[in-house]
């Protein structure tokens, strides 16, 4: 059989680990080809395709990005689209695809396997904000970079008295900023799942500053927002599958806190950074897991399915159930790192 394997959305480091994974055990175990798709769904809108083989994985292991391109395009926002996709793979004669995706580009997968493609998902986002997963890849390198930068910002910071801002990605859920806040010793976590006021930002630093700590560290996720208020949005435009452009919540607390208090602020906005690069050691061993699971689930014929880590076992769940929801960040946990907002 012919194996064809995309990766959709935004990128995130440990692609190329479940490619590598798909294409060795593909090759050497069941004797399959494997055919990679160019950037997303797009690839298979407009047929286009790279060869993959063991020489041509070989070494990709370490590397961010994905090899075989991404895009947030949506078939089903084309005329014609899904039809285009499966007659596409029909002429190359591929039977199954991997699909390494998010939410958007599982959803695509889902809806084109109600149509007939035969494709199983791996569960892809630094968010880490797909259900049914513990953990989806990528997640814990975007992590530890931002542990990284707030451990770099702690020390100027309090060189100069200064509050710093971290803004980090998260569009719909607090995970990275909840772990990076957590193992960077931050003073104050914004989370989406949590609306804030800028008095109780206030109140955490005046506290530290009666206590003679006269700096702070604030991680506040991109998709935060004030109570009663909207997300802050970098620009008007919606992408494919209709997500706002985000950006800016940093900048604003920075604004509001130097009004509200006579403390200089500045505002770091890690971005790209912080999906760019090298995958961390156990986003490699998830991503190869996964890409292991993945090809299995395709050699059992056991299609619109995810692999899906529980605790640490890598088990399927169907893509059904997964795709539409967010998994919001456990305000339990943000207990634990509320104790620490003093
Ligand atoms: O992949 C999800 C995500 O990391 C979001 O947190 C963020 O809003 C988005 O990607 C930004 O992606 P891009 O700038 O590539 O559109």
């Amino acid at each position: 059989m012919k194996i064809g394997i995309l990766s959709g959305g935004g990128d995130a480091p440990g692609i190329n680990a479940v490619v590598r994974a798909v294409v060795r055990k593909a090759i050497l175990e069941y004797d399959y080809e494997v055919i990679g798709i160019r950037d997303g769904w797009r690839g298979l809108l407009e047929g286009s395709f790279i060869p993959l083989d063991l020489n041509k994985t070989a070494g990709i292991l370490p590397r961010g990005g994905s090899i075989l391109g991404t895009s947030r395009t949506n078939p089903f926002g084309r005329e014609d689209g899904p039809k285009d996709v499966l007659k596409n793979m029909k002429e190359q004669g591929i039977g199954a695809v991997v699909v390494i995706g998010g939410d958007d580009t599982l959803g695509v997968a889902q809806r084109l396997f109600e149509k007939g493609l035969n494709c199983v998902g791996v569960p892809k986002t630094i968010d880490n904000d797909l259900v049914g997963t513990d953990y989806t890849f990528g997640f814990h390198t975007a992590v530890s970079i931002a542990c990284k930068a707030l451990d770099q910002l702690h020390t100027t910071a309090e060189a100069h008295h200064r509050v710093m801002i971290l803004e980090v990605m998260g569009r719909r859920s607090g995970w990275i900023a909840f772990e990076a806040g957590l193992a960077g010793g931050a003073d104050a976590i914004l989370i989406p799942e949590k609306p804030f006021t800028i008095e109780e930002i206030c109140e955490i630093i005046r506290r530290r500053q009666k206590r003679g700590r006269y700096f702070s560290l604030v991680v506040v996720a991109e998709g935060a927002k004030p109570e009663g208020g909207q997300e802050i949005v970098y620009s008007k435009g919606v992408d494919e599958f209709g997500n706002l452009r985000l950006g800016g919540v940093g900048y604003y607390l920075g604004r509001e806190i130097e009004k509200k208090m006579s403390i200089e602020t500045r505002v770091v906005v890690l971005g790209h950074l912080q999906r760019g690069g090298s995958p961390v050691a156990s986003d490699r061993v998830l991503a190869t897991r996964y890409g292991i699971g993945a090809i299995n689930l395709v050699h059992e014929g056991k299609f619109g399915r995810m692999v899906a880590l529980r605790g640490n076992d890598i088990v399927s769940i169907p893509l059904k159930r997964v795709v539409g929801k967010q998994k919001k960040l456990d305000l339990k946990l943000y207990e634990v790192a509320k104790v620490f907002f003093a």
